[in-house]
C-alpha cells in the first residue's frame, strides 16, 4: 500500500490500529505513520509479533471447534485487514460476515473476497451492538446456529465506552444457542511497559487498554463456557494448531474464552 495513493477519506499520517496490526503480523497493508508506531510497540513488546501470530491461530482453533458443533454461521467483529489464516479459509463452506469500523479494511476485505458467495464485508462498530447485529442478520438466518468473534478489539474499546455493557447488549442481540468468541490482552507479558504501549495507541486511530482477568470475567457472563474455560490464547485447546508463544507460563498475556448462550 505504501507504493500507492491512499483511497478517499483515509488518513495515512494518523497510525492505524489494523494497519499496525498487519504489520505485525507481516503484511503490507500498511503507512509509513502506521510502521512508525508498531516499531515503537515492538520495541517495548518484541514479543508482539509472535502474540499476532497466536492469536490468530487461537481463533482458527475456537472457529474449527464451533464448526464440530455444527456452527455453519461465523461473525467476525474487528476482523482486521484479511491477512493470512482468517476465518473464511478455516471454516470450509460455512457463511462468514466480517464485520469492522475502519474504511481501509472494508476496501482492501472487500478487494480480496469479490467473488464470494458465502463471506460478507459490512461497516460496524462494537460498540453500537443493535445496529451492527441487525445489519448482520440481513444476511445471516438466525435460526441456524451462529457464533460472534470479538478476538483482539475489545481492548480498543475505553472504560467509558462500557465494555462490559456492550458484551451484554451483544450477547442479548445473540439468538439463544449461539457462541461468543472472545479475547482480551491482559498486562502480564510486560507489565512494566504496559502504559508506554498505551502512550503509542494514544495517538493511533484506537486508544488501548489491557484488563485483567476479573474485567474478562465479566464480560463473558452469562454464557456457559466451553472447556478449559478462560485461558491464556495459547492454552485453549492447543493440540491442532500449536505455535510459539513466548508469554508462555508468566501469567496472564491474553485471555480468551468461548462461550454459549444459554438456550
Ligand atoms: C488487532 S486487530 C484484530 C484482528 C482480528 N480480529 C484478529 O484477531 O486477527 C483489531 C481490529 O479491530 C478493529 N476495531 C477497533 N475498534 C473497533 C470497533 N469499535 N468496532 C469494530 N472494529 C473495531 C480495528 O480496525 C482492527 O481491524
Amino acid at each position: 500500500m505504501s507504493q500507492h495513493r491512499p483511497p478517499a477519506g483515509i488518513n495515512p499520517a494518523i497510525p492505524n490500529v489494523a494497519r499496525m496490526y498487519d504489520y505485525y503480523l507481516g503484511g503490507k497493508d500498511n503507512f509509513e505513520a502506521d510502521r512508525e508506531a508498531a516499531e515503537r510497540v515492538l520495541a517495548l513488546v518484541p514479543e508482539i509479533r509472535e502474540g499476532a501470530v497466536a492469536t490468530r491461530a487461537f481463533l482458527r482453533r475456537a472457529v474449527r471447534e464451533l464448526r464440530k458443533l455444527g456452527v455453519d454461521q461465523f461473525v467476525d467483529i474487528g476482523s482486521g485487514l484479511p491477512t493470512a489464516g482468517h476465518v473464511h479459509e478455516a471454516v470450509g463452506d460455512a457463511k462468514v460476515v466480517y464485520v469492522d469500523n475502519d474504511p481501509v479494511v472494508l476496501t482492501h476485505s472487500r478487494a480480496l473476497l469479490r467473488d464470494s458467495d458465502r463471506v460478507w464485508v459490512q461497516l460496524g462498530d462494537l460498540r453500537k451492538p443493535e445496529e451492527l447485529m441487525e445489519q448482520v442478520l440481513e444476511v445471516l438466518d438466525p435460526g441456524r446456529p451462529m457464533a460472534v468473534l470479538v478476538v483482539s478489539v475489545l481492548h480498543f474499546v475505553t472504560d467509558e465506552e462500557d465494555p462490559e455493557g456492550i458484551m451484554r447488549r451483544l450477547r442479548d442481540r445473540l439468538p439463544a444457542g449461539g457462541y461468543l468468541v472472545l479475547s482480551h490482552v491482559a498486562p502480564d507479558a510486560r507489565p512494566s511497559v504496559a502504559p508506554d504501549v498505551e502512550a503509542v495507541y494514544q495517538r493511533a486511530s484506537s486508544p488501548f487498554i489491557a484488563r485483567r482477568r476479573p474485567a474478562f470475567e465479566r464480560f463473558t457472563a452469562g454464557l456457559e463456557l466451553l472447556e478449559p474455560g478462560i485461558v491464556n490464547i495459547m492454552e485453549w485447546r492447543p493440540e491442532e494448531d500449536p505455535v510459539h508463544v513466548p508469554y508462555r507460563g508468566i501469567g496472564d498475556y491474553h485471555l480468551c474464552a468461548v462461550g454459549r448462550k444459554p438456550a
